[in-house]
């Protein structure tokens, strides 16, 4: 078989896939409102990852509602592919500066499936990128990875979604690989899923903001929401550090969701990507 033909076969079977179980889920989603990534209804669209040309899949959701024309219209969309040998390098960033607060008060989070992912709504955090404060407003995982390396897709993406008071998002992203220790981070919420139903939130006892983050390495480049609306309004920090999860934790999650959960990789519009590593600052002080 040639190369051609067998990804045509992969499409194929991947459309297949993936209109057949959306036919019934469209018709339920088509009673309900969207829901925005606030959760709160904006259009009466629905759209899902599905296929990328499935009609309400990635490459059409900037038809399926004005507010979300920047879907196919924007210019500075995410994820994208990073290729690091083009990144480059800004030792001004300097390493992250996040705060994450565990107090109990912070304890009783969220669980939430809205119909497209899994999240977690917990405040208590903060992130300061020059001078702006973004507070931490909720944890989603991604499967496969949205971002990739060097054309490389991950396992599992994990990102902490922050918001400052101007609306602004800067969301600190992670791609996982596989291990076979079990990621403690979603040890406290994974287990919950069984009990999760749509647009209904389950109280979590405990959320522990566990970002054993490496602030000191990381991507940074200006992008959207990885979901419709596609708002431009994100700084996306992509972590250099590769993380980890088992097998047997990424299962639970496909087989909750049923589809994969990314956006396919977004054009670069000549943007660019700034790359910090505090080697690279002290190479540059000495
Ligand atoms: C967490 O929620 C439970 C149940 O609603 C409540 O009893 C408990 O007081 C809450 N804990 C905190 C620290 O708010
Ligand atoms: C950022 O905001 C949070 C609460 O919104 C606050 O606790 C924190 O001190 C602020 N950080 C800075 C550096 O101002
Ligand atoms: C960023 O996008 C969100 C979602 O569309 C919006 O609510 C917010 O107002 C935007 N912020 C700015 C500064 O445009």
């Amino acid at each position: 078989m040639t190369q051609l033909s067998f990804l045509a076969l992969v499409l194929l079977a991947c459309c297949f896939l993936y209109s057949k179980p959306s036919t019934g889920l469209e018709i339920q989603s088509f009673l309900r409102n969207a829901v925005d990534f606030d959760g709160s209804s904006t259009s009466g669209a629905e759209w899902s990852y599905g296929c990328t040309d499935s009609p309400n899949g990635p490459s059409h959701w900037g038809e399926l509602s004005p507010e979300w024309s920047k879907c196919s219209q924007g210019g500075l969309q995410s994820p994208i592919d990073i290729k690091t040998y083009e990144a480059e390098d800004n030792a001004a960033l300097g390493p992250l500066n996040f705060v994450y607060d565990n107090d109990p008060q912070y304890e009783n989070a969220s669980l939430v499936y809205d119909g497209h992912n899994v999240l977690v709504k917990r405040g208590g955090g903060s992130l300061v990128i020059n001078g702006v404060n973004y507070s931490s407003i909720q944890v989603e995982v991604h499967s496969p990875s949205e971002h990739t390396f060097n054309g490389k897709h991950y396992p599992l993406e994990l990102r902490v979604v922050h918001q400052s008071s101007a609306g602004d998002y800067a969301s600190v992203t992670a791609l996982l690989e596989y291990d076979k220790e079990d990621n403690v981070m979603f040890v406290q919420y994974f287990p919950f899923l069984k009990d999760l139903q749509q647009d209904k939130a389950l109280h979590l006892p405990v959320m522990v903001w566990t970002p054993e983050y490496d602030n000191h390495h990381y991507y940074l480049y200006k992008g959207s929401l990885t979901t419709p609306p596609c708002s431009e309004n994100v700084t996306w920090i992509v972590l250099k550090q590769i993380y980890t999860v088992s097998p047997q934790q990424v299962e639970v999650l496909t087989s909750f969701l049923k589809t994969p959960s990314n956006r396919p990789t977004q054009p670069l519009n000549g943007r660019k990507v700034f790359s910090y590593d505090d080697a690279f600052e002290a190479t540059m002080s000495s």
